[in-house]
């Protein structure tokens, strides 16, 4: 019985950018990711029978951040089809797998923990492809990345990167040195699609809520290495929608902007990320947080941090 392990980081969007809605249902958007050292760990467990075809019979997930109500291990999880994908496209028989999903990183969060699933559930099943056959490209797998979502060739990735299109067109971007993150996960999911659409619901009514497309002023403040400067150039377009959806936010908004450099909603939210100067410092808001917002979960983690890797195969 082999076993691969492979690994993808969660993110936050240093800036997310949302121009509009178009036909296929997705937005045009200009985000920078930023990938982060909580990352989520995926391995297959092969079994004897050779099969064509979808190779997953079962999977698990063991959760390291709170369980959702609902179970979210079954054939639509994105590891699970990730990993069926890498089997149709290789074309030739292989050993049917478990999959053992160690979840680090918030569910429905914002900071893309399925989409990292996914990538490292990619990673893994092309080395199993590799111990049968020719592995799948690194061009394939960014395209069935793309397939299963618009974030999961970010974590395939990881580093910092410039992402147009519906996020999955990449450019990796300059940076220097590290920046230092505290994600607060207040416990009110929020769907991508949900927020989405509220912000063009938001959009009619406000006219102020114009697209932010811009990141010149990130780019600079980046390769500046002041993580001040970047605290300063952060934005996201779609923390309007988060903020209406879970007002409750605010005040740890509020808050996390007066414990650290700056916060923000990640992603589609409704995780806060707030950059901070330093590890130390990011300890200190951590702590600090979590004695004015019992219940909520905190983790501290560094970035940018590498994409999905395969740790070891045996
Ligand atoms: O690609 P993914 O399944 O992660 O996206 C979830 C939802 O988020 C999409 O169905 C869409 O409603 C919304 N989305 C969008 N524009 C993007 C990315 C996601 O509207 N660029």
């Amino acid at each position: 019985m082999r076993k691969y392990v492979a690994s993808a980081p969660g993110k936050v969007n240093l800036h997310l950018g949302v121009g509009e809605a178009r036909a296929d249902g997705y937005h045009d958007l200009v985000s920078v990711f930023h990938a982060v050292d909580r990352r989520e760990v995926v391995t297959l467990v092969a079994s004897d029978t050779l099969t064509e075809g979808p190779i997953v019979r079962s999977m698990q997930t063991t959760f390291y951040v709170d369980e959702p109500e609902e179970s979210i291990d079954g054939p639509t999880n994105l590891a699970w089809r990730a990993v069926n994908a890498v089997a149709e496209r290789a074309g030739i028989a292989l050993p049917e797998v478990h999959i053992e999903v160690a979840k680090h990183v918030f569910v429905a969060g914002g900071m893309a923990g399925g989409s990292a699933d996914a990538a490292a559930a990619l990673v893994a099943a092309n080395a199993l492809v590799a111990d049968h056959g020719e592995p799948l490209t690194a061009e394939t797998l960014h395209e069935l990345a793309a397939s299963l979502g618009a974030d999961v060739p970010f974590s395939l990735m990881g580093g910092t990167a410039l992402g147009t299109g519906r996020g999955d067109e990449l450019v990796e971007m300059l940076s220097r040195g590290r920046l230092n993150w505290v994600f607060v996960n207040p416990k009110v999911g929020i769907s991508t699609g949900g927020a989405f659409s509220l912000l063009d619901d938001l959009r009619h009514g406000n006219p102020a809520l114009v697209p932010h497309l811009n990141t010149a002023g990130l780019s600079q403040a980046l390769t500046s290495g002041d993580a001040a400067r970047v605290a300063e150039a952060l934005h996201n377009d779609l923390d309007a929608a988060a903020l209406s959806m879970r007002p409750q936010l605010k005040r740890l908004i509020d808050a996390a902007n007066e414990a650290g450099l700056r916060a923000i909603v990640s992603g589609s939210g409704p995780t806060v990320a707030v950059l901070c100067e330093s590890l130390e410092h990011a300890q200190w808001v951590a702590e600090h947080l979590a004695e004015r917002f019992e219940g909520y979960e905190i983790f501290v983690a560094e970035g940018p941090d590498h994409g999905a890797v395969l740790e070891t195969a045996d």
